[in-house]
């Protein structure tokens, strides 16, 4: 069955003035590594991506994205002719309330930075999702499954990799995840330190599985 995969990945960046952003580590690494597992079995596949020193695939369609603003409308902008959606980016939740024009100077000794929440897009996508499959990431610190299990409803999602960030060897940039894959109504998989690799391709597994029960 002829599947198209939409791939996000990479962190955002929300700026600040010219020369300054709000961002975090995220490299990419798991998002790239997912696209290209979807080329590897010949999907289409369209990977867009916050900035990262990583090149892009061969034979999937690029398209770059700094803020979390930007990741969303090319997200929903593909959305619409997608089979699969994989959110594996780390999109910034804040940005500054506004964007100064021109470099800030350090006049003052103190200031406080106003922040706005950016668009959940996984969220926004969800009332349209239909048939399409849906699948998103969660790093997190504390809480692993009760938090994964909350962002997979509160999103809509078919599934979610909650990665335990807690540990040195899974955090942000590194290699390995330490994964659960957590199912709305199947059983969850404890997975433990595992390769971005890998990873792509159960995801993928998962994909193609999905697509034939619906
Ligand atoms: N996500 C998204 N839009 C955002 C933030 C996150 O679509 N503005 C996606 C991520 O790509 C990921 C999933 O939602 O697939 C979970 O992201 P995470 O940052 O863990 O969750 P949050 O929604 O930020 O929830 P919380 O702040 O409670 O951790």
């Amino acid at each position: 069955m002829p599947l198209k995969f939409l791939v996000s990945a990479g962190p955002t960046r929300e700026y600040i003035d010219p020369v300054r952003f709000l961002s975090n580590p995220s490299s990419g690494k798991m998002g790239f590594a997912v696209a290209k597992e979807a080329v590897k079995r010949g999907y289409e596949c369209v990977l867009v991506s916050g900035p990262v020193n990583l090149r892009p695939p061969k034979g999937c369609r690029f398209i770059p994205v700094v803020s979390a603003e930007d990741m969303y409308q090319a997200i929903k902008k593909e959305f619409a002719s997608c089979d699969v959606l994989i959110m594996t980016a780390a999109v910034s939740d804040f940005k500054p309330a506004k964007t100064l024009k021109q470099k800030e100077h350090k006049i003052a000794e103190k200031s406080i930075l106003e922040l706005v929440r950016t668009k959940d897009i996984l969220k926004s996508l969800s009332p349209d999702k239909g048939k399409r499959i849906v699948i998103g990431f969660a790093a997190e610190t504390n809480d692993l499954e009760a938090s994964g299990k909350r962002k997979l409803f509160v999103k809509g999602l078919d599934m979610i990799v909650a990665n335990d960030v807690s540990k040195p060897l899974a955090g942000f940039a590194v290699g390995k995840l330490n994964a659960t894959f957590l199912y709305p109504k199947k059983e969850k998989e404890r997975l433990g330190l595992i390769s971005k690799a890998s990873v792509a391709r159960k995801l993928i597994d998962f994909a193609e599985q999905e697509a034939k029960n619906k």
